[in-house]
């Protein structure tokens, strides 16, 4: 992007006589903030004041979401509107037309005396809008702050989005979110200039919409006693209170206490009311023929075997043998569609139990009948049928990347997710069908943060690599998911997802060429205030400058950095969790002795994550006599055997294989397998080396028989790290992993004393 700051000295002049009257103040690089990144950004002199004198002029319909929405943001934070004017172009702050201007995109233009906002559709005015709001001071965004002086700085800016589709969803099946919540999470949205609202309504855990035709989806589908991910919640709560569920979701119910709740087909049409108001479509998901257990559980016929259950894994599905399952799907859809404007409806699709079509003889028949080659295929079969029925409703179809299996129809929209079944991106471009990017390792913002860090989330480029020009038209967008399963209220969903949304909306936002992370870290440091304002309860990562294990031979120095400005860090050394009341570090910590260091650093009264570091005393490892060297390490693999990598014992009569490096290669995809390499690791020098793993899911390394990186249990990747003072030489080393479900990964790196961080091969080891 061009980011210019451009004085010429014809303006200087002209602003220094405006600034005799209006003492406006010039802005640095550094004080602007905007994410996303817009295409093409030039700070100039001077600021505009806004003032309660300032009026907005606009002329057309399309502008008046985008003035009311800078309005009413002032009446919140400045106590007063501002005057909006539909006759003309005198106001300071005007909306001006531009039909050469591409939808959604806007130019910006505030000097010292004007603001002017040119788009040519009502989102270009809009997003116009929220870069204005994020020129401003971060206060803007707080209620009643008369005091403040409401600068903008003087600033050029041309920008359009990268995508069309910039995507949010909530799942409201799994817990439950209220009506002012939802706002609440569409204002968020707003400001990152997202703009599609997948809502996530139905689920095995409950139905979530009133659908007329069928009052039992939410007269007991809507209500629960205590699912799984309740209990799970429940036990966490005991020690994080942020796992508590919502009071609000329980009701008396028949004489229980049951959680649940539902959107009224009122209450959905307020939704997206206020949804459009800020340019967002809300997509329904309606979950059919998996996930679909609240439906089941009270209109029982609709299964094969006509009750509700589990297979396996995942419940039992919709019978697609039976016309009644066709004939209620469409019942369901055709009121959904009378309720959405939306192009799309979301009917899921995936994680079906395919095995209860296998054993119903009615599903094998329309099999048979249809000629389908397996049930992938009977999925498709009803999945045309509903698109072509939508079709009649004027929608489209969009279903999880699942739908592919089966063959598609060429209208048919799917959202990849599975970063393990990457052909069905190739197979839904090659055949023509649009799709949205919403990979479970990147934009699955309930999963925890060290799992999904925020460099992840940023890194990420959403087009793969190899698709031709015309397969990436095909990709029309990205979007990210909170499932809520461990998400049981607001302030945990925004946990969640803050501040990760705001990588990924300039993922969506911002072209390729013009996303830089260092960049987007500086810019973080003030939209972190603009957070603090909002009131969000945000990620803050753990202090910083700690391995999980630091050695020593002497006397261990420790520098601690904290993960944000200005935040105060706390540690304890008796292995208590550290607080506020703890010991606040000031000067770099000194250890002569093997001890336990807990660090916490707070913004305010929001804590980042505490880190654990085992400080160890350690003496030097003497090396072993090695003479032949092979640049290769042994490598033992067993299926089925273990269940975890703490459980592995290698056998007496273990057999081994030569390879050159350590890493889950060649068993992609495959389940329950368990490795141990061995072999020996060459210190380059007598000091304190680092080890590091990443694995999905657990791994160990040792040095001789101490352990230096303990990143054990089944968990998705993680890096641990650690440390061992070594004697020049060859030493000992094994690795131990083991993956349990699928989508295994395995890197192993060290870094001698001094030196940078290398993946663990080559000249640095043999057998
Ligand atoms: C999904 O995460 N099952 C779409
Ligand atoms: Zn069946």
């Amino acid at each position: 992007m061009k980011y210019t700051t451009y004085f010429s000295m014809g303006f200087a002049l002209v602003l220094s006589f405006s600034s005799c009257q209006n003492p406006s103040k010039t802005f640095a690089e550094s004080e602007v903030s905007v994410v996303p990144k817009p295409s093409e950004m030039i700070l100039a002199e001077g600021s505009f004041v806004v003032s309660k004198d300032t009026k907005i002029s606009l002329v057309l319909e399309t502008q008046k979401p985008a003035a009311k929405y800078l309005s009413d943001l002032f009446e919140n934070a400045a106590g007063y509107s501002l005057t909006i004017s539909d006759t003309g172009t005198n106001g300071t702050i005007v909306f001006i037309e531009e039909p050469s201007i591409k939808p959604e995109a806007y130019h910006l233009e505030v000097t010292p005396h004007k603001i002017t906002i040119k788009a040519s559709d009502a989102a270009g005015y809009f997003y116009g809008v929220q870069t204005l709001r994020q020129l401003l001071p971060p206060t803007v965004e707080k209620e009643a702050n008369e005091t403040q002086n409401w600068l903008v700085p003087s600033i050029t800016i041309n920008d359009e989005p990268r995508f069309g589709w910039r995507g949010m969803h909530m799942d409201f099946s799994r817990h439950f979110f209220s009506m002012d919540e939802v706002k609440t999470f569409l204002d968020y949205m707003a400001l990152y200039k997202l703009n599609t609202y997948h809502m996530h309504l139905t689920d095995d855990q409950g139905w979530r919409i009133e659908i007329k035709q069928y009052p039992l989806l939410t007269e007991k589908g809507a209500w629960r006693i205590e699912s799984t991910h309740d209990k799970a919640c429940k036990e966490l709560a005991k020690t994080d209170p942020s796992y508590t569920i919502d009071e609000q979701h329980y009701h008396q119910k028949d004489g229980q206490r049951l959680y649940g709740g539902f959107f009224t087909q009122e209450q959905i049409k307020e939704i997206i009311a206020y949804a459009s108001e800020r340019q967002i479509e809300v997509i329904p998901e309606i979950g059919v023929p998996g996930h679909f257990k609240a439906a089941i559980d009270n209109y029982p016929f609709l299964s094969c075997t006509g009750e509700p259950g589990w297979g396996e894994v995942f419940s039992n599905p919709a019978c697609l043998g039976k016309e009644t399952s066709y004939e209620f799907t469409k019942n369901v859809l055709s009121e959904i569609a009378a309720l959405f404007p939306s192009d799309y409806i979301h009917i899921g699709g995936d994680e079906v139990n395919i095995q209860a079509w296998k054993e119903c003889p009615r599903c094998q028949k329309v099999i048979k009948d249809n000629n389908l080659a397996n049930e992938h295929e009977l999925q498709s079969f009803f999945n045309r049928d509903i698109e072509a029925f939508l079709k009649t409703k004027g929608k489209k179809l969009i279903g999880w990347d699942e739908i592919v299996e089966g063959g598609l129809s060429e209208d048919t929209t799917m959202m990849w997710w599975r970063n393990w079944a990457p052909k069905m991106r190739d197979k839904a471009a090659n055949n023509g069908n649009n799709m949205i990017i919403t990979p479970c390792f990147e934009y699955y913002f309930d999963a925890q943060n060290d799992v999904t860090p925020f460099e992840k989330v940023y890194n990420y480029e959403p087009v793969p690599e190899e698709f031709t020009a015309d397969q990436a038209k095909h990709v029309l967008g990205i979007q990210a998911n909170l499932w809520s399963e461990m998400i049981p209220n607001f302030k945990r969903l925004q946990y969640m997802a803050f501040p990760k949304i705001l990588a990924m909306a300039e993922t969506a936002w911002t072209s390729k060429e013009d996303k830089n992370h260092e960049d987007f870290q500086e810019r973080m440091k003030l939209q972190h205030q603009r957070l603090d304002a909002l009131g969000i309860s945000y990620f803050i990562p753990a202090v910083s400058g700690l391995n999980d294990k630091e050695a020593f031979i002497n006397k261990a120095v420790l520098e601690l950095k904290a993960p944000l400005d200005g935040m105060e860090i706390y540690y304890t050394i008796d292995g208590s969790e550290p607080t506020k009341i703890a010991i606040k570090y000031t000067n770099p910590l000194e250890f002569t002795e093997t001890t336990t260091l807990k660090t916490i650093a707070f913004r305010g009264d929001v804590p980042s994550v505490v880190k654990t570091t085992l400080v160890e005393k350690q003496h030097y490892l003497e090396p072993v006599g090695i003479k032949e060297t092979t640049r290769a390490i042994k490598q033992w693999v067993d299926i089925d055997k273990f269940k975890v990598v703490d459980d592995i014992i290698l056998p007496d009569n273990a057999t081994f294989t030569s390879v050159n490096a350590i890493n889950f290669s060649g068993y992609d995809g495959e389940q329950n397998v368990s490795m141990v390499f061995k072999g020996h690791f060459y210190a380059e020098e007598e000091g304190l080396f680092e080890f590091a793993t990443k694995s999905d899911d657990g791994s160990l390394l040792y040095i001789a028989d101490n352990l230096v990186v303990n990143n054990g249990g089944n968990h998705s990747a993680i890096e641990k790290n650690g440390m061992v003072a070594l004697k020049k030489g060859w030493h000992p080393i094994t690795v131990k992993f083991h993956e349990a479900t699928g989508g295994g990964q395995l890197t192993v790196w060290y870094t001698a004393p001094g030196g940078e961080k290398k993946v663990l091969a080559g000249s640095v080891i043999t057998e």
